[in-house]
Order: C-alpha cells, then sequence, then structure tokens
C-alpha cells in the first residue's frame, strides 16, 4: 500500500482530491490531516469517513508532534492545508502567516526525515503571480503578491522550493486558477452568490465588477494533481489553469440566469483593496504531460449550481446557524 497524506483533506479542494484518490488507488491508503478550522468539516468527507483505505486526524500542521509521524510514514504528502479567504487575511493577516508560511516550514521539516517520501506537493496558487493585466502568467515569471494572503502563500511556494534546492526533497510546487465545484465554502464568491440567489438575498459585487478570474473546476485540478504525483518533476512549477476567463459581472449574470433570480439581486458594494484586476495561467508544461481540462464552464457552472441546490443540508447550517460565520459577514459586508 501506498501512504499519502492530505493534509487540508477535510476543505474544499481537498475533500475533493481525497474522494477523488480514493476513488481512483485502490492501492493507496490515505490519511487526512485536518484542524477542522471554520473552513474544514467533516461534512465534506461524509461519504469517505468510514473507506476502509482512509483515516482521519484531527490535528494542527503547526503541532510538530503531530506531523512527524504522519510525514515520517508517508510517500506521498499532497500538502492543501491553509488559511485560504483573501478579505479575511486584509481583516487579519496572521493566522495566513502561521498556518500557510510555518505550518508548511513544519511539514518540510518533517519530511526532510522521511525515509520513504518520493513526493511532497506544495498546493500554490496562481495569486503568488499578482495581477496581471495581460497575457499569461508563465511558471518563471516574478513572483508579486499584492494581498496577505497572497504573500503568505508565496511564501511557503519558495520555502517548499528552498527545500528542493537545500535538501533535494522531492517537492513540486503547483499553482493553480480559482477553483469551482461541490463543498466549496459559501464565503467564496461563486458558492456565496449561488446560495445568496437561492434565498433571493443581494449579491455584493465588488468594485465595477470587471475583475476577471480563470475558473479551474475542482475534478480538472484533482485530474492535474494525480498526473503531477506520478510524472512532475523534483524541483518544478506547475500551472494548473482552467482557460476560463470570466468578468466576475458576467459570472453573477450566470449564475443569476441559472437560477432564474432577477438581475436587479446585484448590489454593487465597494471594492476590495488591493483587488487584483486579472488572473490568467499559461498551462503549456503541463499540458505537454497530458493533461487537459475537460469540464466545460458552462457545464460546470450548472452542475455547480445543481449541487448547492441540492444539498441544503451542507450549507444552511453554516449560513443560518455558524455565529462565527454570521459575524464574519456582518464584519465584511455590513447588514
Ligand atoms: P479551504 O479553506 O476550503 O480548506 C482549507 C483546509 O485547511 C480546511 O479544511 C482547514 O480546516 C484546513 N486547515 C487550515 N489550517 C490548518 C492547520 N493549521 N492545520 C491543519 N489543517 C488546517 O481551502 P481550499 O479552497 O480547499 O484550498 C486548498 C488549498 O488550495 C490551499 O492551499 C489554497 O491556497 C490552494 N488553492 C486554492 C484555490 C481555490 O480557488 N480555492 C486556488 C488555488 C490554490
Ligand atoms: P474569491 O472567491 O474570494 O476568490 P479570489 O479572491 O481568491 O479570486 O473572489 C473571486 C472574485 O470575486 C474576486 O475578483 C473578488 C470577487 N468577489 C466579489 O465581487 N464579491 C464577493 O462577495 C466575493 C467574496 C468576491
Amino acid at each position: 500500500m501506498v501512504e499519502v497524506l492530505v493534509t487540508g483533506g477535510a476543505g474544499f479542494i481537498g475533500s475533493n482530491f481525497v474522494r477523488y484518490a480514493l476513488a481512483r488507488h485502490p492501492d493507496w491508503r490515505v490519511t487526512t490531516l485536518d484542524k477542522l478550522t471554520y473552513a474544514g468539516r467533516r461534512e465534506n468527507l461524509h461519504d469517505v469517513l468510514d473507506h476502509p483505505q482512509h483515516a482521519f486526524v484531527h490535528g494542527d500542521i503547526l503541532d510538530a508532534a503531530v506531523c512527524a509521524p504522519l510525514v515520517e510514514r508517508a510517500e506521498l504528502v499532497i500538502h492543501f492545508a491553509a488559511e485560504t479567504h483573501v478579505d479575511r487575511s486584509i481583516l487579519g493577516a496572521g493566522e495566513f502567516i502561521r498556518t500557510d508560511v510555518e505550518g508548511t516550514f513544519v511539514l518540510l521539516e518533517a519530511a526532510r526525515r522521511a525515509p520513504r517520501l518520493r513526493r511532497f506537493v506544495q498546493i500554490s496558487t496562481d495569486e503568488v503571480y499578482g495581477s496581471v493585466p495581460t497575457g499569461a502568467s508563465r511558471e518563471t515569471d516574478e513572483l508579486r503578491p499584492r494581498n496577505p494572503y497572497a504573500a503568505s502563500k508565496a511564501g511557503a511556494d519558495r520555502l517548499a522550493y528552498s527545500y528542493w534546492a537545500t535538501y533535494n526533497m522531492p517537492v513540486i510546487i503547483t499553482r493553480a486558477s480559482n477553483n469551482y465545484g461541490p463543498y466549496q465554502f459559501p464565503e467564496k464568491v461563486i458558492p456565496l452568490f449561488v446560495t445568496n440567489a437561492i434565498d433571493g438575498l443581494p449579491v455584493p459585487l465588488y468594485g465595477d465588477g470587471r475583475n476577471v478570474r480563470d475558473w479551474l473546476h475542482v475534478q480538472d485540478h484533482c485530474a492535474a494533481l494525480d498526473l503531477l504525483i506520478d510524472q512532475g518533476a523534483d524541483g518544478e512549477v506547475y500551472n494548473i489553469g482552467g482557460g476560463n476567463e470570466v468578468m466576475n459581472v458576467d459570472l453573477t449574470h450566470r449564475i443569476l440566469a441559472t437560477l432564474g433570480r432577477p438581475a436587479s439581486l446585484i448590489q454593487p458594494v465597494p471594492d476590495r483593496p488591493g483587488h487584483d484586476r486579472r488572473y490568467c495561467l499559461g498551462t503549456t508544461k503541463l499540458r505537454a504531460l497530458g493533461w487537459a481540462p475537460h469540464v466545460p464552464f458552462d457545464e460546470g457552472l450548472r452542475d455547480t449550481v445543481d449541487w448547492y441546490r441540492r444539498n441544503e443540508w451542507w450549507w444552511r447550517p453554516i449560513k443560518e446557524q455558524d455565529l462565527a460565520f454570521r459575524s464574519y459577514y456582518r464584519t465584511q459586508y455590513g447588514r
């Protein structure tokens, strides 16, 4: 059996990856390590918690005593765990620096002592490149992160790289574009707008709404990671972009139209400080290994909207009963 450690496996992408891995790799034994912050939820893994090839460990990547035995027996480490929401990083950056930078350091230190380790995947992000006015970011481009989340991820990205360069560790770094799909916490734009619109509530569109994101379905992301675990080269960075550049205002209209809601639900609100105008990833390097995204954006968005419609059990308790979420919402958006 291949021992696989997935950090942050109770979050959005991590839980989709755990499910993907268990379905495709009967010879993998997957351990999820997750602190279950506000964004990490056992519900995200409800159908695989009792899977015979899966174990869940409730723990913090900052806790070296918890990480050491898990990392030291792993052949593959896929490191998703992070604080991930830009708006929260603007309200307070401390937890981002601790988790995203120091937490990565703790895991990398443990990984230095892992005798069977053959892959450490540092899950980075396209946000490390900063705003891209024209063209597409290449892996060799300068990093110009412009918000505390992006900066903490850039720190972790380069720290992981340094452990390859210095200690010859089998590190690869992946920089994905904005993901969408099931189990995404309803603070991010797609699940927030979909669930607000289902309830006929306003959707708060930042600034002029003309910022562009390059959307990637989470299943296409999982497939890319699966390929890179096998085919990626040590010390290399790989962009994973969906190739679906969409302006926020257009995205919002599509969501409202899919739900049969009026455009009058769009509520223009003050812009996010330092709001990156556009992200766009060049994916030549990854495509050369045989990957291409398979989920057309229209279809993926429709299925995602449907998923939130069919799974109110999953998001209603967060939006209606979780006091921490309600308090965050008030702070971020006012009443
Ligand atoms: P998420 O916020 O949904 O999940 C993060 C998970 O990490 C949660 O389960 C949380 O409990 C866990 N976690 C946080 N701090 C921890 C700690 N100290 N110890 C253990 N677990 C901890 O995030 P996501 O959207 O699934 O993102 C996963 C990774 O992918 C992150 O590294 C993020 O930077 C990266 N990424 C995300 C996107 C995107 O669009 N969502 C795009 C590119 C890269
Ligand atoms: P988000 O989902 O927070 O992802 P990221 O900041 O990592 O790209 O936001 C996606 C886009 O949607 C971004 O341009 C900001 C915008 N946005 C809004 O207009 N309103 C909102 O309430 C949120 C959360 C995001």
